[in-house]
């Protein structure tokens, strides 16, 4: 049974495999491969268990339970205020990364309205989530009901990286219409 929870920093060396993993498999192609092979899970490990220690951003996982422990953390979301100043979207998602062996089984539906829930709590009721324009990711934001909002270049690592904006205005009204239209 898959479910969705807070992350502990007990997590964190587990959250940072699954991070470091999908990273190479999603980005390969799309950022420079001297960046995916010099990720380092150990470093991720400590970011995360920061991150989660501070709680300035909302960090949650989606846990096999069948799995061993240790190794039961198949997915990661994150999440908090909207790091662009001046936008009508109060909240954004930073993160969402489900393993790649677990990825079209529903997971990362549960896992963003289980981040959308946490947001809304924490006061954001609206969202945004910026997407690299290449990743086919982008079209399960739009499945997820995300109005397109724009795109956007960003220069990192020597590149110039194109990303297209997602966002949900109301997050209380489209947590209520997923209720309706499981
Ligand atoms: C994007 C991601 C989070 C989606 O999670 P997932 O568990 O694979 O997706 P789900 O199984 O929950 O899919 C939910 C719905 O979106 C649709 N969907 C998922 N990925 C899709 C895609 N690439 N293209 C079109 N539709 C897609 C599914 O068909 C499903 O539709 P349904 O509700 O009508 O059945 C996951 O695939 C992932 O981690 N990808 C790699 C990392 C990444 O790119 N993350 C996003 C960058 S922040």
């Amino acid at each position: 049974m898959v479910r969705m929870r807070r992350a502990t920093t007990d997590d964190a060396p587990a959250i940072a495999r699954v991070y470091v993993d999908t990273w190479r498999i999603t980005y390969a192609g799309s950022l420079p491969d001297k960046v995916l092979l010099e990720m380092s899970p150990d470093i991720q490990a400590a970011r995360w268990a920061r991150a989660i220690e501070r709680g300035r951003e909302i960090v949650d996982v989606a846990e096999d339970e069948t799995l061993d422990v240790g190794g039961s953390v198949i997915g990661v979301g994150s999440g908090g205020p909207n790091r662009q100043r001046g936008s009508s979207f109060a909240g954004e998602v930073y993160t969402l990364y489900v393993a790649t062996d677990h990825q079209n089984q529903g997971i990362g539906k549960r896992l963003l309205r289980r981040l959308f829930e946490d947001l809304s709590a924490a006061g954001y009721n609206s969202a945004v989530i910026w997407v690299l324009a290449d990743n086919p990711s982008r079209f399960f934001y739009e499945a997820m009901n995300g109005v397109r909002l724009g795109e956007r270049t960003e220069e990192i690592w020597g590149t110039t990286l194109r990303e297209i904006g997602y966002g949900w205005p109301d997050l209380s009204a489209t947590m209520a219409d997923w209720r309706e239209k499981p």
